[in-house]
């Protein structure tokens, strides 16, 4: 989670990683902090988001940052990072988890001096600890005690030197004439240079008159390359839109017709490797999990393949079942979800082959994966997935029409789709959800419910709905209902029901009006207004492609709810956009 920034050059660094930690709140913001190289090195910490802050900072050329995702201790000032060591040498800025902190503490506490409560301070001690031997060896010592994930910055009172080193962590160095950046991510830099040289696991990276990389293990200098990459600075701010979120929603004009733009001799290749596997696991978490979800409703229909669908954080239960000659499909708009990685180290050891779906270049998963997919959606900064989600959705599906021998079928259905959804996504539209957002704001519980490869939507709607409008929202198997749910409906309970033009048509009317006969309120998201709906949002006919024109009016929806609940949507309670934590 959180996001740090580094500048080491000759602008002024101060303002730079303050800026730039504006454009990585999104990773996380329960707090913020910065430090300053001149003479001393000067800390400023504050609890809350960073959006507000307008002060100078004294001008420097070396200075580090970090919004946090707490994970070691409260929200306060004396947990915020930075973190000093004891004597005031070194100053650390941490991503991750130290897993082994108590033991590091315990050892550590009889000559060193703790004010935090958080497992990062350990880490300055550490290199404290061995600073006699030199910066890097310190550092090369220090991480070699450390367990778990992480990306570190580090700066020393009497040096000169960044030295950063990540294992499991996402950071990234960004180049130009004169200065060096690291950050977490690409948007915190884009501004000023869009060459980036990437950070690998286990690796060290030190920032002196030049840079030099090395591995943390060997200790050897490793080269790297600079490449320039294509995401343009204005696809990362809010061209006027109010917040990332609806933005990113409209932008669905454009996203779905950029994912399903992949060279067709891949998709071949890819599908023949489904098509041959020893069982092929699709793997995700939250609304990327929704996806891999639907994905299995894909395969199944469209390819007659069963593809096992598993949240990343439950396949340790589910690996006894892949064997060598086995696949795993991962989905993941960041490349960084650490229950991912984790799922992807459990696959590589039973010699399971890794085929990414992803919309972050350079992230850890694509360079995990034996081979990885680009939904090329551009930075999505919301915290809830929007434009990832479909496009995901509509690349699954090309798979599986490619699996089944119908690759041309399948992006003809996928095209007609992405120019409906352009014509969909209009302000007159956007209008009418947000009168039915008005009518139910106040709601204390929101259903949703569909069947077949909507049911996993109706599952993501209601993460769409709950995360930023902190309303209580569920979804259902719309034919589950009367099994023990349908007990939760009462007067004028709003239920969402996601319709298809398909063989689950029948079905998921019978199961709404069951709602209604209970006084349930019913939403339709269907093709065809129906006389059993109270409100209808009409999505066009799509066939098999329902589940992408479907979420997209929820997302809306949940948008809506949460601005008139006085909210921000970008920046929900308690959540990060990357998550990077077990
Ligand atoms: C989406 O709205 C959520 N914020 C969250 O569930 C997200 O999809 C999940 O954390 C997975 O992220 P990833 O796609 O970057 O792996
Ligand atoms: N574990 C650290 C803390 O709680 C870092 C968390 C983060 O990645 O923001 O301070």
């Amino acid at each position: 989670m959180c996001g740090i920034i580094a500048y080491k050059g000759e602008r002024n660094a101060s303002e730079i990683v303050v800026q730039g930690l504006k454009k990585l709140e999104y990773r996380g913001y329960d707090s913020w902090g910065v430090a300053i190289k001149n003479k001393d090195i000067l800390l400023r910490k504050e609890v809350g988001k960073i959006t507000d802050f307008n002060e100078e900072l004294p001008k420097s050329s070396l200075a580090i940052a970090h919004t946090r995702w707490a994970t070691h201790g409260g929200v306060t000032k004396e947990n915020a990072h930075p973190h000093f060591s004891c004597n005031k040498e070194v100053v650390i800025i941490h991503n991750g988890i130290v897993d082994n902190f108590q033991e590091l503490k315990q050892k550590l506490s009889k000559d060193h001096k703790f004010v935090s409560e958080t497992d990062t301070e350990i880490i300055a001690h550490l290199i404290e600890s061995y600073l006699e031997r030199g910066y890097e060896e310190a550092i090369f010592e220090a991480v070699k005690r450390i367990e778990g994930r992480y990306a570190i910055l580090v700066i020393f009172r009497d040096s000169n030197k960044l030295i950063a080193a990540r294992k499991g962590s996402p950071m990234i160095v960004g180049v130009e004439d004169g200065g060096y950046f690291i950050a977490s991510d690409i948007p915190a830099f884009l501004g000023y240079t869009n060459k980036v040289m990437y950070i690998d696991d286990n690796e060290m990276v030190v920032i002196d008159d030049g840079i030099k990389f090395f591995n943390l293990d060997s200790r050897q200098e490793v080269q790297k390359r600079l490449i320039e990459i294509d995401w343009k600075t204005e696809e990362a701010e809010k061209e006027g839109y109010e917040h990332f979120m609806i933005k990113e929603i409209m932008e669905q004009k454009e996203t779905i017709r950029k994912a399903i733009n992949q060279d067709e001799n891949k998709l071949l290749f890819i599908a023949n490797k489904i098509n041959n596997a020893f069982g092929t696991y699709l793997v995700g978490c939250g609304t990327a999990g929704k996806v891999c979800q639907t994905g299995e409703y894909f395969f199944s229909k469209i390819a007659g393949k069963h593809i096992n669908f598993a949240f990343a954080s439950e396949f340790t239960n589910y690996h006894r079942f892949l064997t060598k000659g086995g696949l795993m499909l991962t989905v993941s708009q960041s490349g960084e979800t650490a229950d991912v990685l984790e799922a992807i180290e459990v696959a590589k050891k039973k010699e399971v082959e890794v085929i990414s779906l992803l919309n972050v270049f350079g992230s850890s998963m694509m360079r995990q994966s034996d081979f990885s997919f680009m939904i090329n959606a551009g930075p999505e900064k919301a915290v809830a997935s929007t434009k990832a989600t479909t496009s995901q959705l509509a690349l699954l599906m090309l798979l599986a029409y490619a699996c089944a021998n119908k690759l041309d079928e399948g992006k003809k259905l996928l095209i007609d789709t992405a120019s409906k959804v352009n014509d969909m996504l209009n302000p007159r539209y956007e209008e009418h959800i947000r009168k039915l957002a008005e009518k139910i704001y106040n709601s204390e519980n929101i259903y949703i419910i569909g069947r077949g490869a909507n049911y996993p939507m109706a599952l993501e709607s209601a993460i769409k709905i709950q995360e930023v409008s902190y309303i209580h929202a569920e979804g259902f198997a719309a034919g589950e209902l009367k099994h023990g749910p349908i007990a939760l409906i009462s007067e004028k309970t709003p239920c969402i029901t996601l319709v298809a033009n398909d063989e689950n048509k029948k079905d998921i009317l019978s199961n709404a009006m069951e709602v209604k006969a209970r006084g349930g309120y019913i939403i339709g998201i269907s093709p065809e207004n129906n006389i059993i709906f109270d409100y209808w949002i009409k999505v066009p006919d799509v066939s098999d492609a329902s589940p992408i024109v479907n979420i997209i009016p929820v997302q809306i929806l949940a948008y809506h709810l949460a601005v008139l609940r006085g909210l921000d949507p970008d920046k929900p309670r308690n959540l990060a956009k990357s998550v990077t934590v077990k």
